[in-house]
């Protein structure tokens, strides 16, 4: 499909909620190819039509990369979300996030705090794809696959969202300061509690458990954050 037939499909006129059904009613080959078409907020109801979009998406030059797109693991509807930077190689394979080295030190973390990764959170990445020799995502892949990751922020809802290291933090609040910065400190984003804290692949090169050190600013970040979800949960009761 030609791509101003494409931008039609998300024209304003009508609102977001005419341009989200016309989006669902039409054939996934069909959209979104290009980073000049929006992805109104209100294109999903749930995630897997995203899945089938982004494993076709052309927006940025990941595309040709690409064996899966990597959209999420966990429970979709849990109240903490786990944002990474982008699929590695064993993810693009598998097409789930953080199911490498990285990933298996992640969910120790979580299990450390009893969060079970299949039910008490959902894991996703900044971008869907992965970028090559897994090096960071540019600016403009962030920019290309940031109507998806809004869209999955909706359509999930949590309440808690942890960004895990720089390019996370920068993807999701603009905020380009380095991680030992900002790590463990609470920013408001769209209305949820978001943690920047560091990503266990740091954590892989910097084992030391000594006080001070990253894995242990690690162990206090994440009890900080089981303490605000148990105080989250306590007041919806
Ligand atoms: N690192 C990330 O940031 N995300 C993954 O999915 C895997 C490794």
């Amino acid at each position: 499909m030609a791509s101003e037939q494409q931008f039609d499909l998300f024209a304003t006129e009508g609102g977001v909620d005419a341009a989200a059904s016309l989006a669902r009613d039409i054939n996934p080959d069909d959209i979104p190819t290009s980073a000049t078409i929006p992805v109104p907020p209100g294109t999903y109801d749930d995630l897997a039509l995203m899945k089938t979009h982004c494993n076709q998406c052309q927006r940025c030059g990941l595309a040709p990369g690409r064996t899966n797109a990597v959209i999420g693991r966990g429970n979709p509807t849990a109240d903490v979300m786990i944002i990474g930077e982008g699929p590695g190689q064993h993810e693009d394979e598998q097409g789930l996030p953080f199911v490498g080295r990285s990933g298996q030190l992640l969910d120790k973390i979580l299990e450390a705090v009893r969060f079970d990764p299949k039910t008490d959170v959902y894991i996703c990445n900044i971008v869907k794809c992965r970028p090559p020799g897994n090096r960071a995502p540019t600016q403009v892949e962030m920019a290309a696959c940031r109507p998806y990751l809004l869209e999955q922020i909706r359509v999930v809802d949590p309440k808690v969202i942890l960004l895990t290291g720089a390019s996370s933090v920068k993807g999701v609040t603009g905020d380009k300061r380095g991680i030992t910065k900002i790590r463990g400190q609470w920013v408001e984003w769209d209305g949820r509690w978001c943690m920047p804290i560091f990503h266990p692949a740091y954590l892989l090169r910097n084992p030391s458990r000594e006080k001070g050190k990253p894995k242990w600013l690690m162990w206090q970040d994440i009890q900080a954050v089981r303490d605000k979800v148990n105080e989250l949960r306590s007041q919806s009761v």
